[in-house]
């Protein structure tokens, strides 16, 4: 599966999965605006998903997971996943069979960048490795459907933890664990007791509660009140995908995908985007933030900054904007605009 080397003088080694959709635009993007910053990075393509489920039999082959672990680090574009029925989730397997067990989602207003809100700069910390997302469904009788949500001690602690590490290591003040311990009492009261648990080891840190259906109001009243959020995974995926519009839509909003030993995997929140796929219109700078994310991690925290600044300049400046931001610069016009600015 593994297509093509790029790079001769290799400082980090990456994964690179370009996934579909509109991933291949915006990994090629995000590979040039990672080049032109002059950090030496040497790339591993490998592709995962639908085609290569009906080449292979699996979305996500031995190779791919290899790959990731030996070098300890992927980019990557996103996948589509068939709704309904039809191949499971290569997102969902990449994450669990990597056990990236934290996605990290920042979401900050972007100056130039036209929302409804100001001041926003909030970080969604979702445990990404177990909840409904288990996969274990079926079908009890026709007509009822069983979907299993399974909340352990283990990871439960593990992200409250994380949330806490996240906090101090970024001078946050607050972190507000996001539940629904009112209706799933035992689920969701076990994660809010390690979250609490986790908290004892941060006394500096201030710690809240909130009920996800309150926090959704607040959010879209008040979300320059927010700070660290730590929530299981299906409201980790639905609040980032709300936050992400607050600030200007989910072309801005990059993740990361946190694993034990230093592992890592970056991609924007957004998905593949079918109905912009293929046209040069797609908004690259999620995933470019996602590499700049990825570069910090990787301990070039100076070609990070310079990515982050490209973008706000361009931003700022305001005549260059993709479709979804209300502009009509295609890709490649507002990587090269990024490029320029570095
Ligand atoms: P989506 O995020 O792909 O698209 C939602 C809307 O936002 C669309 O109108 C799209 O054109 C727009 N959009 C998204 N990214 C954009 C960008 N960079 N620039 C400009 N506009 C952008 O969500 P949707 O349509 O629900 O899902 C499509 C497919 O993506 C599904 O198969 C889903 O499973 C998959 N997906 C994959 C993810 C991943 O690989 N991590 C994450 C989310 C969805």
């Amino acid at each position: 599966m593994r297509n093509k080397t790029r790079g001769k003088t290799m400082h980090h080694t990456i994964t690179l999965l370009p996934g579909d959709g509109i991933g291949p635009e915006v990994t090629a993007a995000t590979v040039k605006v990672i080049e032109a910053t002059g950090v030496k990075v040497g790339w591993e393509e490998y592709q995962a998903g639908m085609e290569v489920a009906i080449k292979y039999g699996t979305a996500v082959p031995d190779d791919v997971i290899n790959a990731i672990l030996r070098n300890g680090i992927a980019l990557k574009g996103p996948i589509t996943t068939p709704i309904g029925s039809g191949i499971p989730s290569a997102n969902v397997a990449l994450r669990k069979r990597l056990n990236l067990y934290a996605n990290v989602r920042p979401c900050r207003t972007l100056a130039g960048v036209k929302s409804r809100f100001e001041n926003v700069d909030l970080v969604v910390i979702r445990e990404n490795s177990e909840d409904l997302y288990s996969g274990l469904e079926h079908i009890v009788v026709p007509g009822v459907v069983e979907s299993l949500k399974i909340i352990t001690e283990t990871a439960s602690l593990r992200i409250g933890k994380y949330a806490f590490q996240y906090a101090a290591h970024n001078r946050r003040k607050r972190v507000t664990a996001v539940h629904k311990a009112n209706i799933m009492k035992l689920a969701d009261g076990l994660f809010l007791e390690c979250i609490r648990r986790a908290h004892r080891d941060y006394p500096e840190i201030e710690y809240d509660e909130m009920i996800v259906d309150n926090c959704c109001q607040q959010l879209v009243m008040r979300p320059e009140n927010f700070d660290v959020m730590v929530m299981e995974n299906l409201y980790g995926d639905i609040l980032s995908d709300l936050c992400s519009g607050l600030v200007g839509g989910l072309g801005l909003t990059p993740s990361s995908n946190i694993g034990e030993g230093g592992i890592a995997m970056f991609e924007a929140v957004h998905g593949s985007a079918p109905d912009i796929a293929g046209r040069n219109l797609a908004n690259p700078i999620a995933l470019i933030l996602s590499g700049a994310m990825m570069l910090e991690h990787l301990q070039e925290g100076g070609a990070a900054h310079r990515i982050r600044r490209a973008v706000d300049i361009v931003l700022q400046e305001g005549s260059l904007m993709t479709g979804d931001l209300g502009g009509t610069a295609t890709t490649t016009e507002m990587t090269d605009a990024i490029i320029a600015s570095l």
